[in-house]
């Protein structure tokens, strides 16, 4: 049977070991891959939705499964550092102080295409990154190809940092689902363009730009990136014009020096109470105690904020299965992971944001 959102197909959902996954169980996943079907993976930031990108149908595919824009394209996954050079031409001599930084790991380099590869998206850029997961990696090269995959759910919604999340937005639609348990980044990766004369992030992510300054010296982040407010600033990646990350319940960031900040949660909590809304909150450990009705979660620690960046994706989903009509969340510092942590905050709030 045929849908809008491409054939049914029955889901085969395999457990795998994270650390040393078991050969027999990714090569029925490869298999898939090579016979142009969809796989779904865990990576270190968040579970991801294969193809192999030589075949532009099977790509295709992702597009209709995820409901997503077909102007946005995919990223490239490669399981060794040197496919990026097979995949692109005018590659900067940073390419290669990156990837021997970096890979494997959370940062998407976007180049200037090869010609040979084929991109449905319509588009003479590609963006390559090399997972650290040996799940994800075993998978990449058993298949023998690069998997380009976004993130595995239904477009402008949460992504999945578990496989249960996968399951629940794309059982049906996606041939095999490789549990390899909770992602540890809980964030994409960083989007870092090479093309132009300073490398400019489009993407915060699990590589930080303070990582990336260290290593390049002069690095920009794209204004849309920040995720401030809504600018008109061109999106330089076609994925930043697009809703993102928005769960069923509003969102309304709080953001500011932790004292307001929680005065004014307070404040918000019982205007919307007395409206007769179900209002969840999204703490911190050090700020849970503060509030006394409501739904409150705690997402994290203050203090180390690469735990806020885990549990994000998993709490504001976990609101929406309680059924809240309202989600206010803490606001964070933007320095290191904080920034990603605040650009996915802001979106899911579509820039719904009090400062205090
Ligand atoms: O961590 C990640 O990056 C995850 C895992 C699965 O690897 N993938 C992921 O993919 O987040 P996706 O499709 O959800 O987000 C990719 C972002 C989008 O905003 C897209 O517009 C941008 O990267 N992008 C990808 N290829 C691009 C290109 N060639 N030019 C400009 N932007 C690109
Ligand atoms: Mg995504």
């Amino acid at each position: 049977m045929e849908t809008k959102t491409g054939p049914v197909v029955k889901t085969q959902v395999i457990t795998v070991d994270r650390e040393t996954p078991e050969l027999y169980k990714i090569r029925i996943a490869a298999q898939v891959i090579r016979e142009g079907g969809l796989v779904a993976f865990p990576t270190e930031t968040v579970y991801g939705l294969g193809a192999n990108t030589f075949d532009v149908r099977a790509v295709l595919r992702i597009f209709q499964a995820k409901n997503r824009p077909y102007d946005n394209p995919l990223i490239v996954h490669v399981s060794e550092k040197d496919a990026v050079y097979d995949l692109a031409r005018e590659i900067p001599d940073s390419t290669e102080v990156l990837t021997k930084r970096f890979w494997p790991g959370p940062l998407t380099l976007l180049l200037k295409k090869a010609p040979h590869v084929p991109r449905p998206e319509n588009i003479d850029e590609i963006t390559v990154r090399m997972p650290d997961h040996n799940v994800a990696l075993a998978l990449i090269a058993e298949s023998g190809v690069p998997i380009s995959a976004p993130s595995a759910n239904i477009s402008g919604g949460v992504s999945p940092t578990t496989a249960q999340h996968v399951y629940q937005d794309l059982a049906g639609k996606i041939e095999v689902l490789l549990d390899g348990g909770p992602c540890d980044v809980g964030v994409e990766s960083t989007v870092l363009d090479l093309t132009g004369e300073v490398p400019t992030i489009l993407r915060p992510g699990g590589i930080t730009l303070e990582d990336l300054r260290a290593v390049l010296g002069n690095v920009e982040v794209h204004p849309v990136a920040a995720a401030a407010a809504k600018t008109e600033a061109e999106a330089r990646a076609p994925g930043m014009k697009y809703k993102h990350y928005s769960p069923h319940a509003e969102v309304i960031v709080v953001e500011g020096q932790v004292g307001p900040m929680v005065e004014k949660i307070n404040q918000l909590l019982n205007q919307k109470i007395r409206q007769g809304l179900k209002v969840g909150v999204m703490a911190t450990e050090e700020t849970a105690h503060c509030y006394n009705q409501g739904l409150i979660k705690v997402v994290g620690s203050r203090r180390n904020l690469g735990t806020v960046a885990r549990n994000l994706f998993d709490v504001l989903r976990a609101f929406d299965e309680q059924g809240v009509d309202i989600i206010i969340a803490e606001g964070v510092v933007t320095a290191e992971i904080g920034l990603a942590i605040m650009n996915r905050l802001r979106k899911s709030a579509g820039f719904n944001i009090v400062r205090v």
